[in-house]
């Protein structure tokens, strides 16, 4: 039961509810994110005019944002710092708005929300522009937004109006715009040599269809979110730039499902949660095949020797770790640098279904506002 991809309008057609059209959306809200991107490669001129000069001079990079926004900044680290060499710091904005601190000048405060007005956020880099000589690039989903008139640079998701409480389309979009800075950083700083460079944006065209191709494991997942709905707590669990996808998980089914859930870096498992694991305990991993795979086969044998259920997502090559799982999808092609975006997908449906088997108000959880513009 796959339904097509959809386009931007405010009625449900043929879906039970917004957040489910948001989830088909995501491959041409991806398109048009990534529309100037695959015509003009990398380039600080995706940012505006003054990006080339304020890219070569940076010294420092410092995200700030909230909820789902906050774990896309939190994967736009790995790839700037790995692309670009340059520090980069992760700020929940409700924080750094109250901490002190000077900026280094040349640091680019890096401020993402879909909404572009979220109190905190703009209280943040209201606060940012006082402790030194920075620069503000908004990564925003609203063209005209206090956030928008605010920076200094801009770039903007085309996810279209998400109505859904809980953010799928809005979250995916951030991470290839932010895909794009590190590459775009990377190109006018000359810090990775053009093959790479080129191998980076050679991933982008695939990007929509590796979402389309995703979308047949749907009535999998949603077995699996019968079997979730069961439980009271989950765990998620990942490493590198599928870490913070594994917090953005357990978010969305905190969010929609009400059921408690934490994200952890899976090496920081023996570090606290697996006093947790038990039988009533399911443990949704996320396994890319990566140099990092041996270690999380580790974090994967501790689970199960502790009775812990373990539901592995996992990229094609990690069919070593299906012995130690109580079931496992595979997607269906290698994801590279793309992981963080691609295995969003499956993450989203497993809330999703989890939360219509619940029988929650999906598009509009308790006590969840879309846009939180009051501190
Ligand atoms: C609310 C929404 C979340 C969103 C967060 C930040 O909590 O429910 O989905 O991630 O605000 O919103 P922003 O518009 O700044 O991205």
């Amino acid at each position: 039961r796959t339904l097509d991809v959809v386009t931007d309008s405010a009625d449900l057609g043929p879906y039970r509810h917004y957040m489910q059209k948001e989830i088909f959306a995501q491959p041409v809200a991806l398109a048009d994110t990534l529309a100037a991107a695959l015509k003009h490669g990398f380039s600080p001129a995706l940012f505006g005019s003054d990006a080339h000069d304020i890219f070569s001079k940076t010294t420092a990079i410092r995200i700030v944002a909230c909820g789902s926004s906050y774990h896309a900044g939190l994967v736009a680290r790995y790839w700037i710092e790995e692309y670009t060499g340059l520090p980069v710091s992760v700020d929940i904005a409700s924080e750094y708005r109250y901490r002190s601190g000077k900026e280094q000048d040349g640091t680019l405060i890096v401020a993402i929300s879909q909404s572009g007005e979220t109190a905190d956020l703009l209280a943040a880099l209201r606060s940012a522009k006082e402790r030194g000589q920075v620069h503000i690039l908004a990564l925003c989903n609203v063209a005209h937004s206090t956030l928008t008139r605010e920076a200094d640079l801009v770039a903007l998701t085309h996810a279209g109006i998400e109505i859904g409480v809980a953010s799928t389309k809005a979250f995916t979009t951030q991470l290839a715009a932010l895909f794009t800075l590190a590459g775009s950083l990377a190109h006018c700083r000359q810090t990775l040599d053009p093959a790479a460079l080129a191998e980076l944006a050679n991933c982008l065209p695939r990007l929509p269809a590796m979402f389309t191709d995703i979308f047949p494991l749907e009535t999998a997942l949603e077995e699996w979110a019968h079997e979730l709905s069961h439980y009271n707590h989950a765990l998620f669990l990942g490493r590198h730039t599928l870490f913070p996808i594994a917090l953005e998980g357990a978010l969305k089914l905190k969010e929609i499902a009400y059921i408690h859930a934490e994200g952890y870096a899976a090496g920081e498992l023996k570090h606290g949660p697996l006093a947790l694991v038990d039988e009533e305990m399911p443990v949704i991993v996320c396994a890319a095949n990566d140099a990092l795979f041996d270690k999380l086969l580790s974090n994967l044998r501790e689970v199960q020797a502790r009775g812990g259920k373990i539901f592995l997502i996992a990229e094609p090559g990690c069919e070593a770790a299906f012995d130690y799982c109580h079931r496992t999808i595979t997607l269906p092609s290698k994801t590279g640098p793309l992981a963080p975006i691609v295995f969003t997908l499956p993450l989203q449906f497993l809330a999703y279904h989890t939360a219509c088997r619940k029988g929650t108000d999906v598009d509009k959880p308790r006590n969840l506002a879309k846009s939180v513009t009051v501190e």
